[in-house]
């Protein structure tokens, strides 16, 4: 049975059923569609549009339909053309006349509308937690690598000292703006659309207000118009996902190269590493390669919503129908990635002594050497120039700063003495660091300390 057989005359094409129907996919929010419908028909009541009588079978009909489908006995198949249309159709079935008043003063615009609103709310919710998870995840890591030193890079190049605990907690501030962004995109979508009919409204007395609360909004829409074909808060969210897929794969790109034969920082779990079928001796970093790659995948689907919605007139089209497939992929896809993400750095272990080695043989303390002569009255840019020439000096002999002799140090300028030793020791680089952000133990703890407030506060 068709919700909308009245005005035709033939039986809708095979492949024209198929082409339009959304009920392969928009089954995924059956609850919040159910959920929506229970506020309605309360609201409806309310207005006395209903009896209490009638609501009350209406609401057990779509409480026994939400079972039905969760312990098995109720499957939803193909033969009805979306998830409003199956959960309308069942209910008619189960208790008759009645179930024929639930579609009273709306529409399936406002409808997918709402349920679309309330699906992505919940499903922030869940991204959200496996944000904070991940957070855990480097708060532990930055508390245990406040003295692991490793060198810093620009340019892929050894530039300066830093501390693992540092360098973790980049990452750990961007993961807390992915938050707010999703945060942001909630509060923003969070006014409900039911009430707004196709496009105009209804005639009908509704208290707009009131189902808004009912389903946990802010408040209602304030445009009908506005309120079936806004489709923002996908762009706003798949931007946001972007975002964190962007600095998943940032992370990636640096344990792959971290865990590399070269480099040895670290090393991957067994379990989170795979085989070459002809290679032995292989142990790959997959995860960290799949998790990088996935990134094209949601950068697409914001590409695509932002295609489909271009120049689309008002209200509805069809056409919007389009914003689910890609982001409930891209739902799928960020949650599978942040979850893997955080088991695959929980389980790694940290190489300090490699990472130690590697920031003592790149003259990552030259700017320290500098920053010595300054400090005993040298003008900066000269500094810069004689521990150029210190540099060119050990790469000749293949030698670090560290392990010049005095004599070859005053050779180049006889400011230094022996405390140029103690100045340029990565102890000192990383400790002496210390405005608030820098590596410096010091400040790190301070910063260290913040975030678990942070984290306390969730
Ligand atoms: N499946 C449709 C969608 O996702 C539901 C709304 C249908 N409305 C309509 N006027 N055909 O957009």
């Amino acid at each position: 049975m068709k919700l909308w057989g009245g005005r035709f005359t033939k039986e809708t094409n095979q492949l024209v059923h198929n082409f339009n129907a959304s009920i392969g996919f928009d089954q995924k929010f059956y609850h919040q569609d159910i959920r929506g419908s229970i506020a309605h028909v309360t609201m409806l009541a309310k207005q006395g549009i209903l009896t209490d009588a009638e609501k009350d079978t209406i609401i057990a009909g779509l409480s026994g339909i939400e079972k039905d489908i969760e312990n098995g006995t109720l499957v939803i198949d193909g033969t009805q053309e979306d998830i409003h249309s199956f959960v309308e159709a069942n209910l008619i079935a189960r208790v008759g006349e009645v179930g024929k008043k639930l579609h009273t003063g709306r529409s399936r615009n406002d409808q997918v509308a709402l349920d679309m609103k309330l699906y992505i709310r919940d499903e922030i919710a869940a991204v959200d937690e496996l944000l904070l998870s991940l957070l855990e995840e480097l708060h532990t890591l930055m508390k245990n690598n406040v003295t692991t030193y490793m060198p810093g890079f620009t340019h892929l190049q050894k530039a300066q000292p830093v501390t693992l605990a540092h360098h973790i907690g980049a990452y750990f501030e961007m993961f807390k703006r992915d938050r707010s962004r999703l945060a942001d995109t909630k509060a923003r979508l969070n006014y409900c659309p039911l009430g707004a009919g196709a496009l105009a409204g209804t005639t009908y007395p509704l208290d707009r207000e009131y189902t808004a609360s009912l389903l946990d909004f802010t408040g209602a829409t304030l445009n009908s118009m506005d309120s079936v074909s806004d489709r923002d808060y996908l762009i706003e969210l798949l931007s946001a996902f972007s975002t964190i897929m962007m600095h998943l794969s940032r992370f990636c790109e640096e344990i792959i190269i971290w865990n590399s034969n070269e480099y040895r920082f670290i090393t991957l779990d067994d379990a989170y590493s795979t085989g070459s079928s002809i290679m032995p001796q292989k142990k790959n970093p997959d995860i960290a390669e799949l998790v990088r790659g996935k990134t094209g995948r949601v950068y697409g689907a914001l590409v695509s919503i932002l295609t489909t919605m271009k120049a689309l007139p008002l209200a509805y089209n069809k056409d919007m129908q389009e914003d689910k497939e890609l982001t409930f992929d891209a739902i799928d896809t960020v949650k599978g990635c942040l979850a893997l993400f955080t088991g695959m750095i929980s389980t790694m272990t940290v190489n300090n002594d490699n990472m130690e080695s590697s920031a003592k043989n790149g003259f990552t303390n030259a700017t320290d050497a500098a920053d010595y002569l300054v400090n005993h009255g040298v003008p900066f840019r000269d500094a810069h120039g004689i521990v150029g020439q210190l540099v060119l000096f050990c790469e000749q002999k293949g030698i670090a700063l560290d392990d010049m002799t005095l004599e070859e140090y005053k050779a180049i300028s006889p400011v230094f003495e022996e405390d140029i030793f103690e100045a340029i020791k990565m102890e000192t680089c990383v400790t002496k660091r210390n405005t608030l952000g820098a590596p410096g133990p010091a400040v790190m703890e301070e910063v260290i300390q913040r975030n678990e407030e942070y984290l306390k506060n969730k």
